[in-house]
Protein backbone atom coordinates (compact mmCIF):
# COMPACT_ATOMS: atom_id res chain seq x y z
CA UNK A 1 0.00 0.00 0.00
CA UNK A 2 3.12 2.30 0.66
CA UNK A 3 4.52 1.33 -2.31
CA UNK A 4 1.32 2.64 -3.63
CA UNK A 5 1.31 6.14 -1.91
CA UNK A 6 4.85 6.44 -2.88
CA UNK A 7 3.90 5.79 -6.91
CA UNK A 8 1.33 8.01 -6.82
CA UNK A 9 2.63 10.73 -4.88
CA UNK A 10 5.90 10.69 -6.17
CA UNK A 11 6.60 11.21 -2.53
CA UNK A 12 8.90 9.43 -0.08
CA UNK A 13 7.09 8.45 2.89
CA UNK A 14 9.19 9.69 5.98
CA UNK A 15 12.17 7.29 6.41
CA UNK A 16 11.88 6.42 10.76
CA UNK A 17 14.81 8.38 11.49
CA UNK A 18 12.99 10.87 11.17
CA UNK A 19 10.89 10.22 13.94
CA UNK A 20 13.76 11.39 16.39
CA UNK A 21 15.33 14.09 14.59
CA UNK A 22 13.22 16.52 16.68
CA UNK A 23 13.61 14.80 19.66
CA UNK A 24 17.43 14.76 19.71
CA UNK A 25 18.48 17.54 21.92
CA UNK A 26 20.22 20.42 19.73
CA UNK A 27 23.89 20.57 20.03
CA UNK A 28 25.07 23.22 21.86
CA UNK A 29 27.85 24.39 19.35
CA UNK A 30 26.28 27.06 16.74
CA UNK A 31 25.88 26.30 12.97
CA UNK A 32 28.21 26.68 10.19
CA UNK A 33 26.51 28.70 7.78
CA UNK A 34 28.58 28.24 5.16
CA UNK A 35 27.48 24.11 5.22
CA UNK A 36 25.69 22.51 2.75
CA UNK A 37 22.09 21.92 4.29
CA UNK A 38 21.30 18.28 4.23
CA UNK A 39 18.23 17.33 1.96
CA UNK A 40 15.43 17.19 4.19
CA UNK A 41 13.18 14.41 2.87
CA UNK A 42 9.59 15.29 1.91
CA UNK A 43 6.83 14.67 4.54
CA UNK A 44 4.29 11.79 3.92
CA UNK A 45 1.39 13.05 1.55
CA UNK A 46 -1.31 12.68 4.01
CA UNK A 47 -4.87 11.89 2.65
CA UNK A 48 -6.05 9.47 5.52
CA UNK A 49 -8.56 10.36 8.30
CA UNK A 50 -6.62 10.16 12.09
CA UNK A 51 -8.99 10.01 14.69
CA UNK A 52 -8.84 9.84 18.65
CA UNK A 53 -11.52 7.62 20.43
CA UNK A 54 -11.06 9.27 23.74
CA UNK A 55 -13.16 9.77 26.69
CA UNK A 56 -11.67 10.58 29.99
CA UNK A 57 -12.85 8.05 32.10
CA UNK A 58 -11.46 4.58 31.92
CA UNK A 59 -13.85 1.39 31.17
CA UNK A 60 -15.99 3.26 29.04
CA UNK A 61 -15.71 1.41 25.91
CA UNK A 62 -12.91 3.33 24.04
CA UNK A 63 -11.04 -0.23 22.62
CA UNK A 64 -14.08 -2.31 21.88
CA UNK A 65 -15.49 1.38 19.34
CA UNK A 66 -11.88 1.34 17.71
CA UNK A 67 -12.15 -2.26 17.23
CA UNK A 68 -15.61 -2.62 16.23
CA UNK A 69 -15.27 0.97 13.78
CA UNK A 70 -12.03 -0.19 12.74
CA UNK A 71 -13.51 -3.46 11.42
CA UNK A 72 -17.04 -1.90 10.31
CA UNK A 73 -14.94 0.52 8.08
CA UNK A 74 -12.41 -2.11 6.81
CA UNK A 75 -15.68 -3.56 5.29
CA UNK A 76 -17.18 -0.50 4.16
CA UNK A 77 -13.94 -0.97 1.80
CA UNK A 78 -11.67 1.70 3.46
CA UNK A 79 -8.00 1.11 4.21
CA UNK A 80 -7.98 1.19 8.08
CA UNK A 81 -5.25 1.19 10.98
CA UNK A 82 -5.90 1.10 14.72
CA UNK A 83 -3.36 2.42 16.36
CA UNK A 84 -3.46 1.36 20.65
CA UNK A 85 -1.92 4.32 22.25
CA UNK A 86 -2.20 2.69 25.73
CA UNK A 87 1.41 2.16 26.45
CA UNK A 88 1.83 0.25 29.38
CA UNK A 89 -1.73 -1.06 29.24
CA UNK A 90 -2.41 -2.51 25.66
CA UNK A 91 -5.34 -4.65 24.91
CA UNK A 92 -6.21 -3.37 21.32
CA UNK A 93 -4.44 -6.73 19.96
CA UNK A 94 -6.45 -8.70 22.74
CA UNK A 95 -10.18 -7.07 21.98
CA UNK A 96 -9.07 -7.87 18.33
CA UNK A 97 -7.56 -11.24 18.59
CA UNK A 98 -4.07 -10.30 17.64
CA UNK A 99 -1.99 -10.84 20.60
CA UNK A 100 -0.08 -13.89 19.23
CA UNK A 101 1.01 -11.82 16.27
CA UNK A 102 2.48 -9.00 17.81
CA UNK A 103 6.56 -8.53 17.46
CA UNK A 104 6.67 -5.07 17.66
CA UNK A 105 5.04 -1.84 18.45
CA UNK A 106 5.10 2.12 17.96
CA UNK A 107 7.97 2.51 20.71
CA UNK A 108 10.10 0.15 18.28
CA UNK A 109 9.21 1.80 15.15
CA UNK A 110 10.26 5.48 16.77
CA UNK A 111 13.52 4.13 18.25
CA UNK A 112 14.36 2.34 14.92
CA UNK A 113 14.28 -0.85 16.39
CA UNK A 114 12.20 -1.87 13.81
CA UNK A 115 10.34 -0.43 10.45
CA UNK A 116 6.75 0.47 10.30
CA UNK A 117 6.12 -2.43 8.11
CA UNK A 118 7.29 -4.89 10.81
CA UNK A 119 5.41 -2.96 13.28
CA UNK A 120 1.73 -3.44 12.00
CA UNK A 121 -0.06 -6.63 12.10
CA UNK A 122 -2.65 -7.89 9.41
CA UNK A 123 -5.79 -8.73 10.91
CA UNK A 124 -6.37 -12.64 10.33
CA UNK A 125 -9.82 -11.87 8.26
CA UNK A 126 -9.82 -8.45 6.56
CA UNK A 127 -6.62 -7.63 4.27
CA UNK A 128 -7.29 -3.59 4.88
CA UNK A 129 -7.44 -3.21 8.44
CA UNK A 130 -3.98 -3.01 10.30
CA UNK A 131 -2.87 -2.79 14.27
CA UNK A 132 -0.67 -0.98 15.83
CA UNK A 133 0.44 -2.28 18.87
CA UNK A 134 1.10 0.04 21.99
CA UNK A 135 4.26 -1.05 23.93
CA UNK A 136 3.65 -3.34 27.13
CA UNK A 137 6.52 -2.40 29.40
CA UNK A 138 7.39 0.87 28.91
CA UNK A 139 5.63 3.63 30.42
CA UNK A 140 3.36 6.67 28.47
CA UNK A 141 6.16 9.40 29.18
CA UNK A 142 8.58 7.64 26.74
CA UNK A 143 6.43 8.67 23.50
CA UNK A 144 7.55 11.51 22.55
CA UNK A 145 4.87 13.91 20.97
CA UNK A 146 6.28 14.25 18.42
CA UNK A 147 7.51 11.38 17.04
CA UNK A 148 4.00 10.50 17.62
CA UNK A 149 2.63 12.82 15.60
CA UNK A 150 5.26 11.83 12.73
CA UNK A 151 4.19 8.37 12.89
CA UNK A 152 0.45 8.89 12.55
CA UNK A 153 1.06 11.37 9.59
CA UNK A 154 3.14 7.99 7.94
CA UNK A 155 0.34 6.22 8.68
CA UNK A 156 -2.14 8.39 6.90
CA UNK A 157 -0.39 8.81 4.16
CA UNK A 158 -0.92 4.88 3.42
CA UNK A 159 -4.39 4.58 5.21
CA UNK A 160 -7.86 6.31 4.64
CA UNK A 161 -8.45 6.01 8.56
CA UNK A 162 -6.20 5.88 11.18
CA UNK A 163 -7.89 5.54 14.16
CA UNK A 164 -6.20 5.94 18.03
CA UNK A 165 -7.25 4.32 20.96
CA UNK A 166 -6.70 6.90 23.84
CA UNK A 167 -5.53 5.69 27.23
CA UNK A 168 -8.37 6.86 29.89
CA UNK A 169 -7.17 10.35 31.89
CA UNK A 170 -5.91 13.58 30.71
CA UNK A 171 -2.40 12.99 31.38
CA UNK A 172 0.67 12.47 29.16
CA UNK A 173 -0.66 9.57 27.26
CA UNK A 174 -3.62 11.38 26.20
CA UNK A 175 -1.59 14.55 24.54
CA UNK A 176 -0.02 11.74 23.05
CA UNK A 177 -2.96 9.90 21.70
CA UNK A 178 -4.65 13.29 20.50
CA UNK A 179 -1.31 14.97 19.04
CA UNK A 180 -1.67 13.56 15.34
CA UNK A 181 -5.21 13.46 15.06
CA UNK A 182 -7.42 15.96 13.17
CA UNK A 183 -10.60 14.72 14.66
CA UNK A 184 -12.24 13.08 17.88
CA UNK A 185 -14.80 10.37 18.97
CA UNK A 186 -15.73 10.59 22.20
CA UNK A 187 -16.85 7.71 23.74
CA UNK A 188 -19.40 7.84 27.31
CA UNK A 189 -21.84 6.02 28.90
CA UNK A 190 -24.72 7.64 30.24
CA UNK A 191 -23.58 8.13 33.83
CA UNK A 192 -22.67 11.16 35.58
CA UNK A 193 -18.85 10.24 36.14
CA UNK A 194 -18.37 9.36 32.88
CA UNK A 195 -20.35 12.14 31.34
CA UNK A 196 -18.25 14.84 33.03
CA UNK A 197 -15.12 13.24 32.32
CA UNK A 198 -16.31 13.24 28.66
CA UNK A 199 -17.12 16.78 29.35
CA UNK A 200 -13.59 17.71 30.59
CA UNK A 201 -12.21 16.12 27.44
CA UNK A 202 -13.87 17.76 25.42
CA UNK A 203 -12.78 20.91 26.71
CA UNK A 204 -9.10 19.64 26.51
CA UNK A 205 -8.90 18.66 22.80
CA UNK A 206 -8.04 21.84 19.93
CA UNK A 207 -11.39 24.66 19.89
CA UNK A 208 -11.22 23.62 15.74
CA UNK A 209 -10.99 19.83 16.19
CA UNK A 210 -14.24 18.42 15.01
CA UNK A 211 -15.90 16.18 17.52
CA UNK A 212 -18.51 13.13 17.11
CA UNK A 213 -20.00 11.77 20.61
CA UNK A 214 -20.81 7.98 20.77
CA UNK A 215 -23.31 7.04 23.97
CA UNK A 216 -22.02 3.31 25.01
CA UNK A 217 -24.14 0.86 26.63
CA UNK A 218 -27.48 2.43 27.23
CA UNK A 219 -29.89 0.26 28.73
CA UNK A 220 -33.24 1.14 27.39
CA UNK A 221 -35.51 -0.59 29.80
CA UNK A 222 -33.37 1.78 32.61
CA UNK A 223 -34.17 4.82 30.44
CA UNK A 224 -37.33 4.08 30.28
CA UNK A 225 -37.95 3.43 34.25
CA UNK A 226 -35.91 6.57 34.40
CA UNK A 227 -33.13 5.24 36.15
CA UNK A 228 -30.52 5.74 33.37
CA UNK A 229 -29.68 9.02 32.19
CA UNK A 230 -31.37 9.35 28.67
CA UNK A 231 -30.15 10.52 25.39
CA UNK A 232 -31.34 13.70 25.88
CA UNK A 233 -29.85 14.36 28.95
CA UNK A 234 -26.11 13.76 27.56
CA UNK A 235 -26.92 15.70 25.13
CA UNK A 236 -27.80 18.63 27.27
CA UNK A 237 -24.50 18.60 29.51
CA UNK A 238 -22.22 17.85 26.66
CA UNK A 239 -23.99 19.46 23.55
CA UNK A 240 -22.02 17.56 21.14
CA UNK A 241 -22.46 16.50 17.68
CA UNK A 242 -24.07 12.78 18.29
CA UNK A 243 -22.86 9.78 16.07
CA UNK A 244 -23.85 7.20 17.57
CA UNK A 245 -25.87 5.13 20.78
CA UNK A 246 -24.27 1.19 21.10
CA UNK A 247 -26.31 -0.55 23.49
CA UNK A 248 -25.28 -2.27 26.74
CA UNK A 249 -25.17 -5.78 25.41
CA UNK A 250 -23.19 -9.30 26.31
CA UNK A 251 -22.24 -9.69 22.86
CA UNK A 252 -19.89 -7.16 23.42
CA UNK A 253 -18.02 -9.20 26.18
CA UNK A 254 -18.76 -12.80 24.32
CA UNK A 255 -17.00 -11.18 21.40
CA UNK A 256 -14.16 -9.83 23.20
CA UNK A 257 -13.27 -13.01 25.14
CA UNK A 258 -13.32 -14.88 21.47
CA UNK A 259 -10.99 -11.86 20.40
CA UNK A 260 -13.59 -10.95 17.72
CA UNK A 261 -15.09 -7.72 16.75
CA UNK A 262 -18.61 -7.72 17.67
CA UNK A 263 -19.93 -6.70 14.21
CA UNK A 264 -18.95 -10.10 13.11
CA UNK A 265 -21.59 -11.42 15.27
CA UNK A 266 -24.32 -12.46 12.76
CA UNK A 267 -27.70 -11.04 13.80
CA UNK A 268 -25.99 -8.88 16.43
CA UNK A 269 -28.11 -5.59 16.66
CA UNK A 270 -25.04 -4.03 18.50
CA UNK A 271 -22.73 -5.12 15.85
CA UNK A 272 -25.48 -3.49 13.47
CA UNK A 273 -24.94 -0.09 15.66
CA UNK A 274 -21.42 -0.36 14.98
CA UNK A 275 -22.00 -0.37 11.36
CA UNK A 276 -24.62 2.26 10.92
CA UNK A 277 -21.53 4.44 12.70
CA UNK A 278 -19.34 4.02 10.63
CA UNK A 279 -21.35 4.93 7.86
CA UNK A 280 -22.16 8.58 9.47
CA UNK A 281 -18.46 8.53 9.39
CA UNK A 282 -18.27 8.17 5.79
CA UNK A 283 -20.95 10.67 5.14
CA UNK A 284 -23.88 8.79 4.98
CA UNK A 285 -27.12 9.93 6.13
CA UNK A 286 -28.30 6.97 8.76
CA UNK A 287 -30.48 8.44 11.51
CA UNK A 288 -29.88 7.63 14.74
CA UNK A 289 -32.70 5.48 16.18
CA UNK A 290 -34.87 6.95 18.98
CA UNK A 291 -35.23 5.13 21.83
CA UNK A 292 -39.06 3.85 21.29
CA UNK A 293 -37.24 2.66 17.98
CA UNK A 294 -34.47 0.66 19.54
CA UNK A 295 -36.81 -0.56 22.21
CA UNK A 296 -39.44 -2.15 19.65
CA UNK A 297 -36.72 -3.05 17.20
CA UNK A 298 -34.92 -4.91 20.08
CA UNK A 299 -37.75 -6.38 21.30
CA UNK A 300 -38.29 -7.88 17.68
CA UNK A 301 -35.27 -8.84 17.79
CA UNK A 302 -34.96 -10.44 20.64
CA UNK A 303 -38.65 -12.23 19.57
CA UNK A 304 -37.12 -13.50 16.45
CA UNK A 305 -34.42 -15.16 18.39
CA UNK A 306 -36.96 -16.71 20.75
CA UNK A 307 -35.42 -15.09 24.11
CA UNK A 308 -37.59 -13.04 26.29
CA UNK A 309 -35.72 -9.89 27.73
CA UNK A 310 -35.04 -11.05 30.98
CA UNK A 311 -33.61 -14.42 29.73
CA UNK A 312 -31.16 -12.07 27.82
CA UNK A 313 -30.03 -10.16 31.43
CA UNK A 314 -31.84 -7.02 30.35
CA UNK A 315 -34.47 -7.26 33.05
N1 LIG B 1 -21.71 -1.88 24.64
C1 LIG B 1 -21.18 -2.69 25.56
N2 LIG B 1 -21.92 -3.67 26.14
C2 LIG B 1 -21.38 -4.49 27.07
N3 LIG B 1 -20.11 -4.43 27.47
C3 LIG B 1 -19.32 -3.47 26.95
C4 LIG B 1 -19.81 -2.55 25.96
N4 LIG B 1 -18.80 -1.73 25.62
C5 LIG B 1 -17.73 -2.11 26.34
N5 LIG B 1 -18.04 -3.15 27.14
C6 LIG B 1 -17.15 -3.85 28.08
O1 LIG B 1 -16.66 -2.89 29.00
C7 LIG B 1 -15.32 -3.19 29.35
C8 LIG B 1 -14.46 -1.96 29.07
O2 LIG B 1 -14.47 -1.74 27.66
P1 LIG B 1 -13.18 -1.14 26.94
O3 LIG B 1 -11.96 -1.90 27.30
O4 LIG B 1 -13.52 -1.01 25.50
O5 LIG B 1 -13.13 0.29 27.63
P2 LIG B 1 -11.96 1.37 27.57
O6 LIG B 1 -12.63 2.70 27.61
O7 LIG B 1 -11.10 1.11 26.42
O8 LIG B 1 -11.19 1.07 28.91
P3 LIG B 1 -9.78 1.71 29.36
O9 LIG B 1 -10.07 3.12 29.76
O10 LIG B 1 -9.36 0.85 30.51
O11 LIG B 1 -8.86 1.64 28.19
C9 LIG B 1 -14.90 -4.40 28.53
O12 LIG B 1 -15.04 -5.54 29.34
C10 LIG B 1 -15.92 -4.43 27.39
O13 LIG B 1 -16.16 -5.73 26.92
MG1 LIG C 1 -8.98 0.82 26.36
Amino acid sequence: MSQDVREQTGLDVASSSEYQQNSTPETATSPDPSAVKPQQSLPPKVTGRAIVITSGKGGVGKTTVTANLGTALADAGKRVVVVDADVGLRNLDVVMGLENRVRNHSLDVIEEHCTLDEALVRDRMRKSLSLLPAAQDRDKDEMPLDAMQRLVQELQARFDFVLIDCPAGIEHGFRNAIVGAQEAVIVTTPEVSAVRDADRVAGLLPGDMPVKLIVNRIRPHLVKKGTMLNIEDVLDILRLDLIGVVPDDKDVIVATNRGAPVVDIAGSHTGAAFRRIAARMLGENVPIPTLQDRTAWFSRVLSSLRFTRSERGRG
